[in-house]
């Protein structure tokens, strides 16, 4: 049982990167910003939001009161960011929340956590891919190009489509396309063949961007960042103009709250994942300057500026077309379609959102595949997983193996899976790592008090205690079919831990209690 609970000094940290060498440190306190950001926003708000709003066959919509949604995720997430600041400042080397279990509560929690953090960041990224290729698909029709719909599509979208057109439903432009990939597709005996292309290529396209290194992707995430906010800004202020208050108070809908707090905490838990990334600042504490400092900084403000962004967002969304309209995988553009103006404005506001939207959801790729592969190699170096994960390349000094097979692993998947079954279960992961941090915190003030620390949550326990309600609050909301994965997921885990882990790990190796296998 002591085993399990090893601990892992700052010191032995330190020695790993001595033996293996370690990455380079190139990134500034804005760099880490714009890696924040590049993570947040993305297919969150672009495409989660609608479902948000409306609600959907299992859980009510917040309505305009999805601005309260915005809210609760941030001062969730705000109390949880704090706890990721204290670690990430005081354990600066790859691995996010991994590295602080192993530092704080021990090794088999830090490999729940590490686990799980493949949910948050390989799982996470399949959704924003298939998110990114839906408004791809957007995008390229306003040059008059189009993709068959078995070659854009997943399988579930297309059966879903294809058996509501044949039991008489919607027959609206959406459903039929979706509906035409299940009848047009190449078939393999009775199986047809569809494949989210757009999908696949996007994630292809990153990898070999990470693999050629942090500090050019890190530039190439700058300009992403700043283009994006710059489009997101102009939505702001386009549809400022074009907001209708009566969209807000319309009693025929049900006025500013139609469900109440069940809309909002529902529609809260599924905006989570607009959320997600703040934390993956934490990934590149090995490739900074000055951690201490700037991992604090980093983690905080993106989570600021992300926060004010979407506030003001959902009040001109909201404000443009009755809520009820906007329940599509592309709330944005549904609103400018919905929203009474001048026509030439709003045709050229919907081809600079979705330009937008590319933009944005291929910079949170760029991030959350350059997370999964350095945690992948923090947990090689430890010996938890196989040795080749932690293998850095000579020329470009990347983790390029696990580069590569968190590429393979995100576009198989993306080539096939649903984004809302992604999007749910990628939230359930993300916050229970979420959990484990905060909780990490509190315990590792009471057993290490004096150990130096950077940067202190205020209020500890109450600041943390604060974070793992909010959390669980949230957990909660999710659908019993996402808490059945998730556990079948943390099983596996398990499983890999107990035949393989457990028996090679580095820790246990150092301190001559070496397990039946090298
Ligand atoms: N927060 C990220 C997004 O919304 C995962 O795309």
């Amino acid at each position: 049982m002591n085993q399990l609970f090893a601990r892992k000094s700052v010191a032995d940290f330190e020695a790993d990167v001595a033996e293996h060498g370690g990455l380079k440190r190139t990134l500034g306190k804005w760099h880490l910003t714009a890696l924040g950001v590049g993570a947040t926003i993305g297919a969150g708000i672009f495409a989660t939001t609608g479902t948000a709003i409306v609600g959907d066959a299992a859980r009510p919509g917040a309505g305009p009161a999805i601005i309260f949604s915005f809210l609760l995720t941030a001062v969730a997430c705000g109390f949880a960011a704090l706890c990721y600041a204290e670690f990430a400042a005081m354990v600066p080397v790859a691995g996010s929340a991994y590295t602080y279990a192993y530092a704080s509560i021990g090794e088999f929690v830090a490999w729940i956590i590490g686990w799980d953090l493949i949910i948050e960041y390989a799982v996470g990224n399949i959704g924003v891919a298939i998110g990114w290729a839906g408004y791809f698909r957007e995008l390229i029709g306003h040059f008059g190009l189009d993709l068959p719909a078995w070659l854009a599509t997943d399988y579930r979208s297309a059966h879903d489509a294809f058996r509501l057109l044949s039991g008489g439903g919607a027959a609206d432009a959406t459903t039929q396309y979706l509906a035409s990939a299940w009848t047009n597709a190449p078939h393999i005996g009775s199986i047809p063949l569809i494949i989210n292309l757009p999908a696949v290529a996007v994630v292809a396209l990153i990898t070999v961007i990470l693999i050629i290194g942090i500090k050019e992707s890190a530039d190439t995430n700058n300009a992403m960042v700043l283009l994006k906010i710059g489009i997101i800004l102009f939505f702001i202020a386009v549809g400022a103009f074009l907001i209708h208050p009566g969209n807000w108070t319309n009693p025929a809908t049900g006025g500013f709250n139609p469900n109440g707090v069940a809309g909002i905490s529902a529609g809260a838990a599924i905006i989570f994942f607009s959320y997600i990334g703040f934390d993956a600042v934490s990934t590149a504490a090995e490739e900074t300057k000055n951690p201490a400092k700037d991992m604090p900084f980093g983690i905080i403000m993106s989570l600021l500026i992300c926060t004010v962004l979407y506030i003001a967002i959902s009040i001109v969304m909201t404000g443009m077309a009755p809520w009820k309209t906007l329940g599509t995988a592309e709330p944005m553009i549904t609103a400018l379609r919905f929203a009474k103006g001048p026509q030439g404005l709003i045709t050229f506001s919907r081809f600079i959102v979705s330009l937008g939207a590319v933009i944005a959801m291929g910079s949170v790729l760029l991030v959350f595949q350059l997370g999964q592969p350095r945690i992948f190699f923090s947990m090689s170096r430890d010996g938890l997983l196989p040795p080749f994960l932690s293998k850095v390349h000579p020329k470009y000094q990347t983790p390029y193996v696990g580069t590569i097979l968190t590429g393979v692993f995100v576009a198989v998947f993306a080539a096939f899976a649903n984004i809302a079954e992604v999007v749910d279960l990628t939230n359930i992961g993300t916050l229970f790592a979420f959990v484990l941090v905060s909780a990490g915190v509190i315990f590792l003030r009471r057993i290490e008090p004096n150990r130096p620390r950077p940067f202190r949550v205020p209020w500890v326990p109450v600041t943390p205690l604060i974070s793992i309600a909010a959390c669980f609050y949230l957990m909660w909301q999710l659908p019993t079919i996402t808490w059945i994965r998730f556990a079948i997921w943390l099983v596996i885990g398990f499983a890999i831990y107990f035949t393989y882990g457990y028996t090679h790990s580095t820790l246990r190796r150092r301190a001559g209690v070496r397990g039946n296998a090298a």
